[in-house]
């Protein structure tokens, strides 16, 4: 099953809606795998949006995103990166459709709630930078009998 990287911003923190988002991601049917909330460090951060690193918005981005407390996930499923990309909405909040998580709870594209990879290889490398193997678990969720064909 493919694993995607999944970030509570800090402003989802603050608004009180990690249990939300959770939930719809445990609903749809996808797989908590890893789970953490911590402040993530600068030079986590910067290696995190280094694909952003010149970027104008890149200080503030960066700034924001240690500035308290975040949750970190890996989630698994079928094709859970573009699902979980469909969850979240469009970058900008103002673009994002109802029914997502932006779109629902978000405003402004500095405070749009959450993060989720964005392919492969950024899961890969967005995993890879934010949780070791051993803290990955491995297990079947007991409905994935009726989830899949
Ligand atoms: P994310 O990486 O956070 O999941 O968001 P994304 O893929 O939808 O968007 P991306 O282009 O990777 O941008 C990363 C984050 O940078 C902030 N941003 N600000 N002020 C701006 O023009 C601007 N553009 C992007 C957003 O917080 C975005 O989520
Ligand atoms: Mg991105």
């Amino acid at each position: 099953m493919e694993q995607t990287y999944v970030m509570v911003k800090p402003d989802g923190v603050q608004r009180g809606l990690v249990g939300e988002v959770i939930s719809r991601i445990e609903k749809r049917g996808l797989k908590l795998v890893a789970l953490r909330m911590n402040v993530i460090s600068e030079a986590i951060a910067k290696e995190h949006y280094s694909e952003h690193a010149s970027k104008p918005f890149f200080p503030g981005l960066v700034e924001f995103i240690t500035s308290g407390p975040s949750v970190s996930m890996v989630v698994a499923g079928k094709d859970a990166i573009r699902v979980m990309r469909a969850i979240n909405g469009a970058t900008n909040p103002v673009d994002a459709a109802p029914g997502t998580i932006r779109g629902d709870f978000a405003l402004d594209v500095g405070r749009n709630v959450v993060h989720a990879s964005d392919s492969p290889d950024a899961a890969a490398r967005e995993i890879a930078i934010h949780f070791k193997d051993s803290e990955i678990g491995k297990y079947s969720r007991i409905d994935e009998v009726c989830l899949y064909e």
